[in-house]
């Protein structure tokens, strides 16, 4: 079933993991993503389904707030690496960024 509203209960200055599971992030597999999430237990952040993002094009979308940490076009086998990485060894996963939201520059 689409969310189609941002979820308001989100706290800014609580550590969570928003999967969008709007329609275009939908069609390319965003539930599984959020299953694979929820399936893991143990991480000090709070998985939440969302509406839409706002960057459908590149879904699934994976938003980490509060510190803004935007994954495009995860896929389930993506998430062990994520945890393992990002939530637990506070590490960014360059090569995952959203490169509409993450610019990066090369001199
Ligand atoms: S549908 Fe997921 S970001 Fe818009």
């Amino acid at each position: 079933m689409p969310i189609d509203s941002p979820n308001k209960d989100i706290q800014p200055e609580e550590n969570s993991v928003l999967i969008c599971q709007y329609r275009s992030c939908l069609a390319a597999g965003s539930a599984e993503v959020l299953a694979a999430f929820e399936a893991i237990e143990g991480i000090n952040y709070k998985i939440v389904g969302t509406g839409c993002q706002g960057q459908c094009s590149c879904g699934p979308t994976v938003r980490i707030v509060p510190e803004e940490t935007w994954y495009c076009r995860i896929k389930p086998s993506d998430v062990p690496e994520i945890v393992a990485q990002h939530l637990v060894g506070g590490s960014r996963i360059e090569a995952k960024l959203n490169p509409r939201i993450h610019i990066r520059f090369s001199f």
